[in-house]
């Protein structure tokens, strides 16, 4: 598989391919996402919410987002990687952005950075792509702006406010952006956008005619019961699945069926067996063995002993 880049995304949106977009904030999830081909893994600063377990984005550092970012992109080989500038990364001065956008990319081993924001942003988003950064731009609903906002609540709705969030997508591609996340916007305003601009328009709430779509993974998976927005499918309940594991677990250790002979190692190492025929032209990449017949794992990592 090819690795998917700024350049195949634009292709997709011409060929009326659509692109499937994925959050993902470590190197498990972002594997596993890779290899069902993926197009786009961001790194979101949502992980604010689903993994730090705050109310908001807002307290999610630059240092925290390039920590996840290095994790993720040491998980992803195929996947066009973004990740996301957090709250007031991009805000203070277009140097500072220039900045933090470079850090995401040499630190944090990104190919392109997402910034929330319409027209305002034009000129740090200029500079952004002229250090050599691609900007994925944002608008609609921009939970940064939770409190200008007044909540999370759906954008663009009248003449006006769709008019000027149509202005936002034009300025934001004049600016350089490779393109651009719409979120929770009317599904005739998204359709309207993603006619209107040549970089392809990726969706989250925003109808089925934007050139692609995007959702939380921990959404998607169901890992929370409580939240269920409209925009959400549920295409799995792991917070069920994961509930019982645990359960069934719990009960295991206590009642002691958890861990029997099978899951012990003995004191007696086995006795040395013959040198085996040339075992990984059969079975490439075998994971070593310590000598007993199954080979052992902890963590994913071959155990030595
Ligand atoms: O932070 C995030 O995960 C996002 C997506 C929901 C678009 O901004």
């Amino acid at each position: 598989m090819k690795k998917v880049t700024i350049h195949t995304l634009r292709k997709m949106k011409q060929a009326g391919e659509r692109i499937t977009m994925l959050t993902a904030y470590d190197a498990s999830f972002a594997r596993l996402l890779d290899q069902a081909q993926i197009d786009v893994l961001l790194v979101g600063d949502s992980l604010g919410m689903v993994v730090q377990g705050h109310d908001t984005t807002l307290p999610v550092t630059m240092d925290q987002m390039v920590y996840h970012c290095a994790a993720v992109a040491r998980g992803a080989k195929h996947a066009h990687l973004v990740g996301d500038m957090p709250f007031g990364s991009s805000h203070a001065t277009p140097d500072e952005a220039v900045k933090n956008a470079m850090r995401l990319v040499a630190e944090g081993g990104m190919e392109a950075v997402k910034l929330e924001g319409g027209a305002d942003y034009s000129e740090v988003i200029t500079r952004i792509v002229r250090a050599g950064v691609p900007v994925m731009g944002h608008i609609g609903l921009t939970p940064q702006s939770v409190h200008k906002m007044g909540g999370y609540v759906v954008q663009g709705r009248g003449e006006d406010k769709a008019a000027r969030l149509l202005a936002d997508a034009r300025a934001l591609e004049k600016a350089g952006c490779y393109s651009i996340i719409l979120e929770a916007i009317p599904a005739e305003l998204g359709a309207q956008i993603t006619r209107s601009v040549g970089i392809p328009t990726i969706g989250i709430g925003a109808g089925p005619d934007c050139d692609g779509q995007v959702l939380v993974i921990y959404d998607l998976l169901g890992m929370n019961p409580e939240f269920s927005p409209k925009f959400v499918k549920k295409y799995a309940n792991l917070a069920q699945v994961i509930g019982e594991a645990a359960v069934r677990y719990r009960d295991e250790v206590r009642a002691g069926g958890f861990p029997t002979e099978e899951h012990s190692f003995s004191s007696d190492r086995p006795a040395a067996q013959p040198k085996p025929a040339p075992v990984a032209a059969v079975m490439p990449r075998a994971p070593a063995t310590n000598g007993d017949e199954r080979p052992l794992k902890l963590y994913s990592v071959p155990a030595r002993e």
